[in-house]
């Protein structure tokens, strides 16, 4: 597979991210087989891996939104400051609701969030990930639902990008 000169190894490969997306869509389902659920993907880095969880929850009606927040610029580093761009379409009261995210590192971004989601009434609230960075957090925050645990790198691809680039990389690898 053809490759930028920044990006490092493929550490996850496309099929591997659909597998898992499977199993999580599958556990979901299990979990939530009554009430209203909604899924908020967080713009821009979960569009990949909401789409491939949401196809594996087709035994139930369910609806998707997203937000967009901003925290981090150009920069490899949360800043520590989150910012709402765009707010929900939908009422979220007494609804269960997964946010689908592509990383959680600092941990700053789901945390604020969460207790953003539980101020509008979120019934019961989980967390999706695609990836888990155990080594960047900042605060007490444990995913419900995680695709892959990565080390402590720069990741890139699937959604996830380094200044707004290489986000279309139909796998998981790290800037070098
Ligand atoms: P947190 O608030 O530090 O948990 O980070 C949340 C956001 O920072 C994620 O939604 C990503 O957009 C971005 N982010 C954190 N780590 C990485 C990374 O390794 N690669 C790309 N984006 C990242
Ligand atoms: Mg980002």
């Amino acid at each position: 597979m053809e490759k930028f000169e920044t990006v490092g190894e493929v550490m996850i490969t496309e099929e591997q991210i659909r597998a898992r997306a499977a199993e999580i869509g599958k556990l979901i389902s299990e979990e939530f087989k009554e009430g209203e659920l909604i899924f908020v993907g967080i713009l821009k880095g979960a569009v990949m891996w909401m789409s491939d969880v949401i196809k594996n929850v087709s035994n139930r009606d369910m609806t998707i939104d997203f937000m967009i927040v901003s925290s981090y610029g150009a920069s490899t580093k949360s800043s520590g400051i989150v910012k709402i761009v765009k707010d929900l379409d939908t009422d979220i009261k007494d609804k269960n609701v997964i946010i689908v995210e592509d990383i959680v590192d600092s941990g700053i971004t789901l945390n604020y969030l969460k207790q953003y989601f539980e101020g509008r009434g979120a019934k019961n609230l989980r967390i999706c990930t695609l990836l888990d960075k155990p080594a960047g957090r900042r605060v007490d925050l444990v995913p419900d639902y995680v695709g892959f645990v990565v080390e402590d790198k720069f990741i890139v691809g699937y959604g996830l990008d380094f200044d707004q680039k290489y986000r279309q990389l139909p796998y998981i690898s790290f800037l070098k």
